[in-house]
């Protein structure tokens, strides 16, 4: 049911792309459902010009014969489009369940439009129960960590910061060869002041907290794709 859903949001969000658009793909299992219908669209002859925000998205794309471009080649994308994994009401996201999120805000930041593309569990009334992403350079994690901590506890996080492993003893690497702490803050009610307060940190390379950039999502729920817009 819920791929249903992701695949509904994705081909709304198709359903609003012109010829010749220059796109950035998104990461994870619903912008892996907007890849593939592209890739058909690509396929009957559709004409785009694609960035990818993973390793795992440029794969997914190659197979599909989807044309590939990077941000030194491109100055300016269109439209990204995207999944996330908290959407406020203000469509301020938590993203980088699936590591992506450096490459994701890259990307998202030089496109003039974020579309994200959800089902309907993606909602939130405040960002946090969702853990954040925190993507921290390798050297001076100990003392990177520290600092996150201080911060968590100025912000009145509910949870611990937990180092992601792929299995015990094994850190997760992102593509960009960095390391991600998840932060359990339960509920983040100053998402500005937290994203500077992170970003202040020397060893933060990002996190994912994607605040006033997206300005459209498509939810799928049961009932059908709803089109929510930023201000709304
Ligand atoms: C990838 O790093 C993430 O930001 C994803 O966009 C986000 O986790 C949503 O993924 P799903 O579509 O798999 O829920």
């Amino acid at each position: 049911m819920s791929e249903q859903l992701k695949r509904q949001a994705a081909a709304m969000a198709l359903a609003g792309i012109k010829p010749g658009m220059r796109l950035g793909l998104g990461t994870g299992s619903t912008a892996r459902h907007f890849v593939d219908l592209l890739g058909q669209q690509v396929a009957a002859g559709f004409e785009c010009l694609c960035v990818p925000t993973s390793e795992a998205t440029a794969q997914q794309a190659r197979s599909l014969n989807i044309p590939l471009s990077d941000l030194e080649t491109l100055d300016r994308l269109d439209v990204t489009v995207d999944g996330a994994d908290e959407i406020d009401p203000q469509l301020n996201l938590i993203k980088g369940a699936g590591g992506a999120l450096l490459r994701e805000k890259i990307v998202a930041a030089a496109s003039d439009a974020m579309i994200v593309i959800a089902d309907g569990s993606k909602l939130v009334q405040t960002l946090g129960r969702f853990p954040l992403p925190i993507e921290i350079n390798l050297f001076g994690r100990g003392a990177t960590r520290r600092a996150i901590a201080d911060v968590m506890a100025r912000h009145d996080a509910e949870g611990e910061l937990r180092l992601r492993e792929t299995a015990p003893g094994s850190p997760y690497m992102t593509d960009g060869g960095h390391l991600i702490l998840d932060a359990f803050f339960g509920r983040i009610s100053r998402p500005e002041a937290l994203s500077r307060d992170l970003l202040d940190i020397a060893g933060v390379v990002q996190h994912g907290l994607f605040l006033k950039m997206c300005k459209t999502a498509y939810v799928a729920t049961a009932d059908g794709v709803e089109t929510l817009s930023a201000g709304n």
